[in-house]
């Protein structure tokens, strides 16, 4: 059980109030509140250590450098990794195109294919896009159910010997359904496919593993884990990371050089951690990843799920509510109001002191799909409440083409 009243005092932005209301903060796909823990571990950072990583001889260079791998093995027991297959990135979308780039570029050819599908966040599906433009690999798409739902019966239709990638979301960012990753790798290893997972919507909400996965690769930020922006990871199966290319060269990053361009690379992770990192974020990353474990992420996500399903059971008796992930196993609800735009429907939430999200969410193919032009969605977290669920919910009944109007006159 979530003592929720309790973990809310962690935050202190649930102390603001949005146009005269409490802030109701139903956005926490698009990033997530900082615990004090958090805010405290960054600013201790800059008041006691301020230093650089892996470069300095002297005291307080050895405690930053103590700090900074302290986080990876942090990192690494959060998705049951090993220290070395932990590499920080600026985000979810570095880990992933870092993948395409440093593995794809090298290893995909023409006749290969790349699966992927259209309910895919634009850094899952981008980077391969390029990377089979240059490679001259095919980018084939995985037929999505008819609720939108990636299926291993859908993937068995179109899985061949040429698939060398499947790179997919393990919660798409919209529709928030729960994709069979474990189910997905075992049936990609056996045809020699690797499996590149975004996690950037799923690891902040449901226990990883990633070795019962068995997934070679998964990315996701620290922003969406009530970490600090500017950080993310890439876990990777610590033999591909040693295979595969690094897209950044610099400092830090290199054994040595010579003048005759011969360049020796470290071992990963540190092959592809060039340039000074985002220290203070990394080690904020490491005090949000405890502050969750300290929750448990089985008490995370069936909360989660609880709170869910009760906003649904609401709002799925409003007629005037067009609701497009009923089933979803996250805490995403995407809708619209009937016969009201997205954007406009979400500036009535803000009026009444709730934020969400509203547009095309950076999956652009889906809209097609859905057969609308934008959406709004709300995506809650563990310090969401019932109470600000039965207040989204009343607002959602009094939305209508008339009062979401009116907040412009
Ligand atoms: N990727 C983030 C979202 O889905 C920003 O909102």
């Amino acid at each position: 059980m979530l003592n929720v009243e309790n973990i809310r005092k962690d935050f202190p932005m649930l102390k603001q109030t949005m146009q005269n209301h409490p802030l109701i903060y139903f956005d926490n796909g698009a990033t997530t509140l900082k615990p004090q823990s958090v805010i405290d571990a960054v600013v201790h950072y800059y008041t006691h250590l301020s230093t650089n990583a892996h470069r300095g001889d002297y005291d307080l260079s050895f405690k930053v450098d103590h700090e900074f791998e302290e986080a990876r093995q942090v990192v690494a027991d959060f998705l049951h990794a090993q220290q070395k297959e932990i590499v920080f990135t600026s985000g979810a979308s570095e880990s992933l195109n870092l993948v395409a780039y440093g593995y794809g570029r090298k290893f995909l050819k023409s006749g290969d294919v790349v699966l992927t599908t259209e309910a895919e966040h634009a850094s899952t599906m981008l980077p391969w896009m390029r990377t089979c433009e240059e490679t001259g690999a095919k980018l084939n798409y995985i037929p999505l159910d008819e609720e939108g739902r990636v299926t291993l019966d859908n993937i068995r239709k179109v899985i061949t010997k040429k698939v060398k990638v499947i790179a997919l979301a393990q919660v798409t960012n919209v529709l928030g359904f729960e994709v069979p990753i474990k189910e997905i790798c075992s049936l990609a290893h056996t045809l020699g496919a690797i499996v590149v997972v975004d996690g950037a919507q799923s690891v902040p909400h449901i226990p990883i593993d990633v070795q019962d996965l068995d997934c070679d690769f998964l990315a996701f930020s620290a922003h969406k884990c009530c970490g600090p922006t500017g950080v993310g990871v890439l876990y990777g199966k610590y033999e591909l990371l040693d295979r595969m290319d690094s897209f950044l060269l610099g400092g830090g990053s290199n054994a040595r050089y010579d003048m005759c361009g011969n360049i020796l690379l470290k071992n990963p992770p540190h092959k592809f951690e060039s340039g000074t990192p985002a220290i203070e974020a990394v080690i904020g990353m490491k005090a949000a990843l405890l502050y969750l474990m300290n929750i448990g992420m089985e008490n995370i996500h069936r909360y989660e799920q609880e709170l869910h399903q009760y906003i649904i059971s609401a709002l799925e008796k409003m007629d005037h509510i067009i609701l497009y992930n009923k089933n979803c196993e996250a805490g995403i609800i995407t809708f619209n109001v009937k016969d009201v735009f997205a954007q406009d429907a979400a500036t009535y939430f803000n009026t009444n002191g709730i934020a969400v999200r509203s547009g095309q969410h950076c999956a652009k193919l889906l809209l097609d799909r859905l057969n609308t032009s934008a959406t709004i969605r709300a995506s809650i977290y563990f310090y969401n409440t019932k109470e600000e669920a039965d207040r989204f919910i009343e607002v959602c009944r009094s939305a209508s083409m008339e009062t979401c109007l009116d907040v412009f006159f």
